[in-house]
């Protein structure tokens, strides 16, 4: 979306950028961050040059880490240019050896793709030897997440950026702020009026947020086993697409003003319940490699989610997320009230649910979901759906959200960042789930392959009056009056 005032602070055509990746042997440099860089580069998306500063542990020196980035085609045009500083993070006399990535660079960029054990080493090397230019925002810093582990890490880590850096150096990464589609809920909600019109308590029964994938945790258990998904996936990706579906129209597209938004929505969400919540984990998980030997760790979650304010008062939103699941799904569901159901010959006639169906990944596209007449002589109604298929928008491929993420980070633009209150206010929405779980309780078993344990079905119908609308689903037992 080309956005007035969202894209206009673009950098000068001549700008050139020091990239220093730290973690850049590293699975998530090498699979996502340098091939967004090389990939939004190939688009010209990016303005100016940019040259590639690798930083790790790894004993490697300028040419083995350009034959490391030459040998992948996603790559490969990072190489010529790029060089290797091998660093140990927790030696502070050591970082003078990065003075020298500023020469000659306009913007300097220091990309925390590290565990985060080791942001804070990093943030107190870098300020020792004054690289990080507090205040300067043509010095800027990305961390990754996960952002804490609950609200007093996430609170402290805070700080320790905010030590180094000012809030304008600051980029704090959620990847799906970043997808194409999310950004579309913006576009479908603010540039047409006539779903504002209707967004609201008045004509909206329920809303359902899925994050499902298929896949398990594969050889992540180190990291996973100690987060689970309300850490992993609730605190962050469903939480901020909740406050993009829910929150006040922005005074304008720029940033400041759609995290104001969010932050003011995140405010309205009461506390999740754990009463109104459900906890799961695949059959399997506990004989996988590094998991802790009867785990309680969950890794499917649902629950029903309040938002408190004068919109959204009594109408029930509900999440669920997970692992192992049937089919990989990323989808809102704005669920609208039932229309009255009219007699005929004496029987009265189901209405059938209007649905807006919102698919951020895969099958990208929006499906307005409506009653219409069964063709023939019979009164009867059948559901039929309206469908927007995003890719018939775009000429090529959607960009990896990472694309997106590097775009505006070298154009110092946040739109897609979360602030840092934010963050710390959606740690607050999950601590008392977090922490009644880890006290007491067992997560439900649900078979690999499943949607999940009943228990999440149960839920949906009982305070919902309804059930989960999954892929390739009839709509009609959703109407459960
Ligand atoms: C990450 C989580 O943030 O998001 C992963 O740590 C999860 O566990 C991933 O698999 C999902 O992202 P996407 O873009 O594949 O939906």
């Amino acid at each position: 979306m080309k956005a007035k005032g969202r894209h206009n602070v673009v950098v000068p055509s001549k700008e050139t950028t020091t990239l220093v990746v730290f973690g850049a042997s590293g699975d998530l440099a090498r699979r996502k961050v340098l091939p967004a860089l090389q990939a939004a580069m190939g688009r010209g998306e990016v303005n100016g040059s940019v040259r590639v500063v690798g930083v790790g542990r790894s004993d490697m020196d300028d040419a083995s880490f350009r034959a490391q980035l030459t040998s992948d085609p996603k790559t490969r045009h990072l190489g010529e240019t790029s060089e290797w500083v091998r660093l140990d993070y927790s030696d502070q006399g050591a970082y003078s050896q990065l003075l020298a990535s500023q020469d000659g660079s306009s913007q300097v960029v220091f990309y925390l793709a590290t565990p985060p054990a080791v942001f804070p080493p990093i943030l107190a090397g870098l300020a020792s030897v004054g690289l990080n230019r507090r205040g300067d925002s043509s010095r800027r810093v990305v961390v990754e997440k996960p952002f804490g582990h609950d609200l007093a890490s996430s609170r402290e880590l805070n700080h320790q950026l905010q030590e180094a850096f000012t809030e304008d150096q600051i980029y704090r990464i959620d990847h799906y702020l970043a997808k194409d589609t999310v950004q579309n809920v913006l576009a479908l909600r603010f540039s047409n009026a006539i779903f504002e019109a209707i967004w609201n308590r008045n004509l909206v029964q329920s809303v359902q947020i899925t994050a499902a994938e298929t896949d398990g945790i594969g050889s992540r258990a180190g990291y996973y086993d100690q987060s689970g998904a309300v850490r992993d996936m609730v605190q962050n990706h469903v939480l901020q697409l909740l406050a993009l579906v829910a929150m006040e129209p922005p005074t304008t597209f720029d940033a400041n003003d759609i995290r104001k938004s969010k932050l003011e929505l995140l405010r309205a969400v009461r506390p999740i319940d754990p009463q109104l919540a459900v906890r799961g984990q695949y059959r399997g998980y506990l004989t996988e490699d590094g998991v802790g030997s009867g785990s309680r760790r969950e890794t499917f979650v649902a629950a029903m989610v309040s938002v408190e304010n004068w919109r959204w008062d009594g109408v029930p939103f509900f999440i669920r997320t997970g692992k192992s699941l049937r089919h990989r799904t990323t989808q809102v569901v704005i669920r609208f009230r039932d229309s009255p159901s009219l007699r005929l010959d004496g029987r009265r006639q189901r209405p059938i649910p209007t649905l807006l169906q919102i698919r951020i990944q895969p099958q990208e596209g929006i499906t307005l979901r409506i009653g219409a007449k069964r063709p023939g002589t019979r009164f009867e109604m059948v559901p039929a759906g309206m469908n927007l298929e995003y890719s018939a928008l775009s000429g090529s491929e959607l960009p990896d959200a990472y694309e997106h993420v590097l775009t505006e980070v070298l154009s110092g633009v946040h739109t897609v960042f979360p602030s840092g209150d934010e963050i710390d206010r959606s740690w607050e929405i999950v601590a008392d789930l977090i922490q009644s779980w880890e006290r007491d309780g067992h997560p439900e078993s649900y078979p690999p392959g499943s949607w999940g344990p009943e228990g999440a079905d149960e839920l949906v119908e009982r305070l919902g009056r309804s059930r989960w609308l999954n892929p390739g689903d009839d709509l009609t037992p959703l109407s459960g009056k």
